[in-house]
């Protein structure tokens, strides 16, 4: 399977660098970046190519994965589904608009491709999408944040927004990657709380849900990415872990 990569920042750095020691079982080799220094440093790793525009990569791959931004899932996802390709997104956040998930979906099943939503930076999704076969009475999130991560200074302690999913996405496009996941994996709507705090140096992320199943809690304290802080380094081993499955058939987890 041919694979490029749309956006060649922190996550796509950690999935190249996977990829330069033969570890992905996928053939990454195609790059693009809106800034070619970044997609050239990249590519230069695994001998790939730098290509210059959308088609250009939609010419050479099977498949793409999105680490670019939430603009890049509004304007240039529906360029990739258009042709027939799978792609794996990462900037899953876009995605809390629904009307553009369905379009999305819409294509997808029309064109016969797969659009591909990684874990990204909490756990558990196995167990909630499971749970969600029954009804689901409640989900929240609680996102602490050094507030460096989130872009901000702050002495202590400081809430910066609690409310629902949809309606932090103006305010937090880059934070609510995880509460989105969520909230399409459990098809409900989640109570987000994103929480700036100056003593913590992981971005943790604690989810509570319950259910006809009982109840759960996960919690997970990331790694930051030293290339992008807001960033978690479980964010892209999750998508690492996915290609690597797409090879796989013994599949595990629901
Ligand atoms: N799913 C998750 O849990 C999760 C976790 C962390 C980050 N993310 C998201 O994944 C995405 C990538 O994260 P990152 O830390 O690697 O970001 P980054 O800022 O380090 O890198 C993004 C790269 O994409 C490029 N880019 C942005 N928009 C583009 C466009 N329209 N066309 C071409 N290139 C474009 C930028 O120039 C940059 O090089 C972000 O949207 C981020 O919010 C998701």
């Amino acid at each position: 399977m041919k694979v490029g990569i749309l956006g060649c920042g922190a996550i796509a750095n950690i999935i190249t660098n996977f990829a330069s020691e033969g570890k992905l079982g996928v053939d990454l080799k195609f790059f693009y970046d809106r800034d070619m220094e970044r997609a050239e440093n990249l590519a230069s790793q695994v001998d790939g190519t730098v290509v210059l525009n959308i088609d250009d990569l939609l010419d050479q791959v099977d498949l793409i994965i999105e680490t670019a931004s939430p603009q890049a899932v509004r304007e240039i996802v529906p360029q990739i589904l258009k042709r027939g390709k799978d792609v794996i997104i990462m900037s899953v956040g876009a995605l809390i608009d629904t009307d553009l998930r369905k379009k999305l979906e819409k294509q997808a099943e029309k064109n016969n491709s797969n659009i591909y939503i990684p874990s990204g930076a909490i756990v558990g999704l196995d167990g909630i999408k499971a749970a969600s076969i029954g009804k689901i009475h409640q989900v929240s999130l609680i996102t602490r944040k050094p507030p460096k991560s989130l872009g901000i200074s702050a002495e202590k302690e400081t809430v910066l927004y609690e409310g629902k999913a949809k309606d932090a996405v103006l305010k937090f496009p880059m934070n609510i990657n995880v509460a989105a996941t969520l909230s399409i994996a459990c098809g409900t709507e989640v109570d987000v709380k994103i929480i700036a705090d100056p003593s913590v140096d992981r971005n943790s992320h604690e989810v509570h849900m319950m259910g006809d199943f009982g109840e759960l809690k996960t919690t997970t304290h990331n790694m930051r990415c030293s290339i992008n802080p807001k960033t978690s380094v479980l964010a892209a081993y999750s998508a690492i872990k996915l290609l690597k499955s797409l090879n796989e058939n013994l599949k595990i987890g629901t």
